[in-house]
């Protein structure tokens, strides 16, 4: 399969560039500079390398660089930001700091013909984001874009394949960035277009036919889209060896256990193991009221349970997870670059003795997780769900997590929820649910008094859930959630509308 390689030098669009390139349906990874060398890239096969953006000068001592010995392995080169001044340098060309000043955001680009800009009009609009900018071209390269304050807003050097762009060409706001990334992947590199995932389902599915025969797999569904996913991929390789535990805490929404046990269970048939152990879970929490206490407990009692329910299936050969993409990339940032390694089910492997571990979801992003559920027949409501936190329900009740606040929070949240999925799937936020504070307050039904809880509607609309913004949902809305909620459950006197942005308050409210 044909595959490009993505550089990281630490800029911030590092991921969305992989996931560019993917999504012409070319196989991209990302590794960070310092953890692969120009023999490795060259023994592994890559069609094209791209160097990402970084946060650095070239001249900084602590920035980082790369081996010169890059540009004499034939492999067709594009430089993005920092990427394209690291080009460069490396080639022999001089940077230097832009008498004006930063450029930043929107700009217009004067671009020329040449096989990078293959149908890229003259006037465009490109996205910027730099300080310094490529003052000497280095030998065999010659100038093929311009901005009204950056004369090398794009370089070329076409015998070498080797190719810059001071811009951004993987954001939305690069007018015609796409275009730019197909002519070097598609056309420069010459990749063919073979990742798709109704291969990657079949090749899964025949590797692990293979290496997962007669292996007893053990797998923690959590009802999310990630290991519901996994979850079928494995169950179609390897059928009834895959035993799936399922630990409904009680602090799941309004109907999902059975949701789930529905949907991934009985309609595609995987074997799953449902234990529903909320007295165990509301007992241990009994009386505690601090959230970090909350989640540890929670966290806790989630790997006791799922330990214990293994136990009765004997020996279990193989742990299975639904780690994702993003949760392994290793960061380029610097030299104290971390691995990001995610357990769905953290510290499990150590307390438990598998042979290895499966991670059928590794090498994907969120967006082709999601394709391979529904190639999967796992239904879209399922696959396009909004994230659930680990702890549940436990972080959105404020306070004590009692029966009564429990109860009251399911309904008053799958009112709010029933309420927004009445929208466009576009037009929904990121994430909306419903919060019970621990306050009470006085209300007037008929002509009697009430006093209750007060109910908390929270709803954000994010990309990566770092930030998120209030969502402004409409008047309407809000009021037929509202009075539905005070009106449909007993118990609930009062409902707020959260329009705090995350920062400075989270997502969560615990
Ligand atoms: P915060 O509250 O940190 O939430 O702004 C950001 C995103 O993370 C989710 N979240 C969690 N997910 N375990 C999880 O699996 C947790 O303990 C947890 N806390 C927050 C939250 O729902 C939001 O999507």
């Amino acid at each position: 399969m044909d595959k490009i390689l993505v550089l990281d030098f630490g800029g911030q669009y590092n991921m969305l560039i992989a996931r560019r390139v993917r999504a012409m349906n070319v196989y991209a990874e990302i590794k960070p500079y310092n953890k692969i060398t120009p023999e490795e890239i060259k023994a592994a096969g890559y069609k094209g390398v791209i160097f990402t953006g970084g946060p650095n000068s070239v001249y900084d001592e602590k920035s980082p660089h790369y081996s010169k010995e890059i540009l004499n392995l034939g492999i067709p080169i594009l430089g993005i930001c920092y990427g394209h001044q690291l080009l460069s340098y490396l080639a022999g060309g001089e940077i230097v700091p832009a008498k004006g000043g930063s450029e930043y955001g929107s700009t217009k680009l004067v671009a020329q013909n040449c096989t990078l800009f293959k149908g890229v009009p003259e006037n465009s609009v490109c996205y910027m984001s730099h300080t310094d900018y490529v003052s000497r071209l280095p030998e065999g390269f010659k100038i093929i874009a311009h901005t009204d304050n950056c004369p090398c807003a794009a370089m070329c050097n076409e015998k070498g394949k080797l190719y810059g762009v001071q811009f951004h060409p993987e954001v939305t706001h690069t007018e015609y960035g796409n275009q730019i990334l197909k002519n070097f992947v598609l056309g420069i590199c010459g990749c063919d277009r073979n990742w798709v995932m109704s291969d990657f389902i079949t090749q899964t599915t025949e590797r692990y036919k293979k290496e997962l025969a007669g292996k007893k797999v053990l797998l923690a569904l959590s009802g999310g889209v990630d290991s519901s996913v996994a979850a079928v991929l494995l169950h179609k390789a390897i059928g009834k060896n895959l035993y799936c535990v399922f630990v409904d805490h009680g602090l799941l929404r309004q109907g999902e256990g059975d949701y789930v046990e529905n949907t991934i269970g009985r309609n595609l048939g995987v074997n799953i193991i449902r234990v529903n152990a909320k007295d165990r879970f509301l007992k241990r929490l009994s009386g505690i009221t601090e959230p970090e206490e909350k989640r540890h407990i929670i966290g806790e009692e989630f790997i006791r349970v799922f330990e214990s329910e293994a136990r009765k299936l004997g020996k279990i050969d193989v742990l299975a997870q639904g780690t994702i993409y993003p949760d392994v990339i290793e960061s380029g940032k610097g030299d104290s670059a971390v691995i990001k390694s995610h357990h769905n089910v953290g510290g499990l492997p150590d307390i438990m003795n598998f042979e290895s571990i499966a991670e059928p979801l590794r090498d994907l992003f969120k967006d082709e997780v999601r394709e391979v559920g529904i190639q999967l027949g796992i239904p879209k409501d399922l696959v396009f769900r909004q994230p659930f936190p680990g702890p549940g329900l436990g972080i959105r009740v404020i306070g004590e997590i009692t029966e009564e606040k429990l109860k009251l929070l399911k309904e008053a949240d799958a009112i709010f929820r029933s309420e927004i999925d009445k929208l466009r799937f576009s037009k929904r936020p990121n994430q909306y649910f419903a919060v019970i504070t621990d306050t009470k307050s006085v209300g007037v039904m008929g002509d009697a008094r009430t006093y209750g809880y007060t109910v908390v509607l929270r709803a954000v609309n994010t990309d990566d859930f770092m930030t998120a913004a209030w969502s402004r949902l409409s008047y309407e809305l809000l009021e037929a959630a509202s009075s539905r909620i005070t009106n449909e459950i007993k118990g609930i006197t009062r409902v707020v509308y959260d329009i705090t942005s995350k920062p400075p308050a989270t997502v969560e409210w615990e």
